[in-house]
């Protein structure tokens, strides 16, 4: 018997059968349940794969109690610091920080692929004026399929690196446009000259009609929130791409299939939430009432942007972005929303009230990217689209991943049957 394994016993009959575990480079070690079936004639059962890993990773390394968050090994709060979510994103794709050429080969490329085909724009213009920006998004990124067959050879690298590519590439020029449609307002071209962020900026706020800067105080926030929302490991939305393309569907289509699991609530909602919270609060002095509602074991209401299921102890990226958010709300001059004063005081209720204190529910990173989102003035729907946008990095660089993997097979979970044993026909007369 191997001690890098467990035994298990079922305990109905006796019968006994050895599992390997499987070590990681840090983190929870696994039990090896690939043979459990055959070996026992069991499966297991996990709901919402708690205690179950779909795949082995190189890419994104979590430890909630630690509060740690790396990618490919490096710090989040280095990358914060000191890269930018381009070089971010080819860290993720690649595994390695890009030298100079190779970094200006990325940016030349990515910037020669934004513009989308004149043909998508019928997409979008047919879309009603008030559809929400993520139901459009879902379709038109799906759409981009239909338009690029030359690269639609999944078991091609060179096909595979250039959807990555061009996804990375079009998602920011899709958003925007989807945005400017729902707010009637005529559609902006990127401009190669400047960054991915800047660019993005320029084409969500900018008029045809009238020069346009970019604020470097808004440039700078947004590059932090797509620098820490770039990847998350095997969250629900990066576990849906993975699991739609292991049937071998093309990319476009996995990562529509990502954007609308973003969408709910329970997942890339949480920064909207936030503001419709602090809307429905509107006055300093209504927050006594609501902290108590919070606080109360038969009311179900929660302040939102509190509280992380995976990071007990702190959230590294609300550390980073919080303080990003104070020197934005700093640097802002005049914006003196009471919206923003609620915040506040919420922050401080929740870091020193014993109820928030003992229960480590400190403001995630959704609390802060929703105050930065609506001091940039960013329409409230398109808040989990640019939470889509910036994901784009991680699920590009999962989707590859799994691509190369060889122990991969298609997706398919078992089940434990509830329902009837077996029944016989009855003819609709007879029920
Ligand atoms: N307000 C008031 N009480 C709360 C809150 C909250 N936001 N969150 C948790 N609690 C209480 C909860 O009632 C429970 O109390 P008790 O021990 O007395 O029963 C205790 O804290 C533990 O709660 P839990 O539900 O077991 O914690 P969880 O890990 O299952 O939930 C959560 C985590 C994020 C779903 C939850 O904190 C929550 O609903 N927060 C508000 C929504 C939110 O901000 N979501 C965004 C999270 S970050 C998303 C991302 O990283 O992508």
């Amino acid at each position: 018997m191997s001690e890098n394994s467990v035994t298990i016993t079922d305990n109905r009959n006796g019968s006994q059968a050895e599992f390997e575990i499987l070590n990681p480079v840090v983190g929870n070690s696994c039990i090896d349940v690939r043979q459990l079936n055959a070996k026992l004639g069991l499966f297991t059962y996990d709901p919402g794969f708690q205690a179950t890993a779909s795949c082995k990773s190189d890419i994104t390394y979590i430890d909630g109690d630690e509060g740690i968050l790396r990618y490919r090994g490096y710090p989040i709060e280095q990358l914060a610091e000191q890269s930018n979510y381009l070089e971010t994103s080819y860290l993720l794709m690649y595994g390695e920080l890009p030298t100079e050429s190779q970094y200006r080969e990325f940016e030349h490329s990515i910037k020669h692929h934004t513009i989308v085909h004149e043909a998508l724009m019928q997409f979008i213009n047919g879309f009603n004026n008030n559809a929400h920006p993520m139901a459009m998004m879902v379709g038109v990124v799906g759409a981009l399929s239909a338009f690029y067959h030359d690269s639609l050879d999944i078991s091609d690298p060179q096909h595979r690196d250039l959807s990555a590519r061009r996804l990375l590439a079009k998602v920011p020029t899709i958003a925007a446009l989807c945005y400017r449609h729902a707010s009637g307002k005529p559609p902006v071209y990127p401009r190669n000259k400047l960054g991915y962020i800047e660019n993005l900026l320029h084409m969500m706020f900018s008029f045809p009609s009238e020069d346009y800067l970019v604020s470097p105080i808004a440039a700078r926030a947004m590059e932090l929130i797509f620098v820490l929302h770039a990847d998350h490991e095997q969250n629900a939305s990066t576990s849906t791409v993975r699991l739609s393309s292991s049937s071998g569907a093309n990319p476009y289509a996995c990562i529509a299939a990502g954007i609308a699991s973003l969408w709910g609530p329970a997942h890339g909602g949480a920064n909207e939430a936030v503001i419709r919270m602090l809307e429905e609060i509107s006055n300093p002095s209504e927050i006594p009432g609501y902290v108590k509602r919070a606080k109360d074991k038969d009311d179900d209401y929660r302040l939102m942007g509190f509280g992380h299921r995976i990071y007990k102890n702190h959230d590294p990226r609300a550390t980073i972005i919080r303080k990003a958010c104070n020197d934005l709300l700093d640097e802002l001059e005049g914006i003196n929303q009471p919206m923003f004063e609620i915040a506040k005081q919420l922050e401080r209720i929740a870091l020193e009230d014993d109820y928030f204190v003992e229960r480590n529910l400190y403001p995630n990173v959704d609390f802060y990217s929703g105050i930065i989102l609506k001091a940039l003035d960013m329409p409230l729907n398109m808040f989990t689209v640019v939470f889509a946008m910036a994901r784009t990095a991680g699920w590009i660089s999962q989707w590859g991943e799994m691509m190369t993997d060889n122990e991969q097979r298609i997706g398919r979970p078992r089940q434990l049957y509830m329902g009837d044993e077996l029944r016989d026909y009855v003819d609709i007369r007879q029920r």
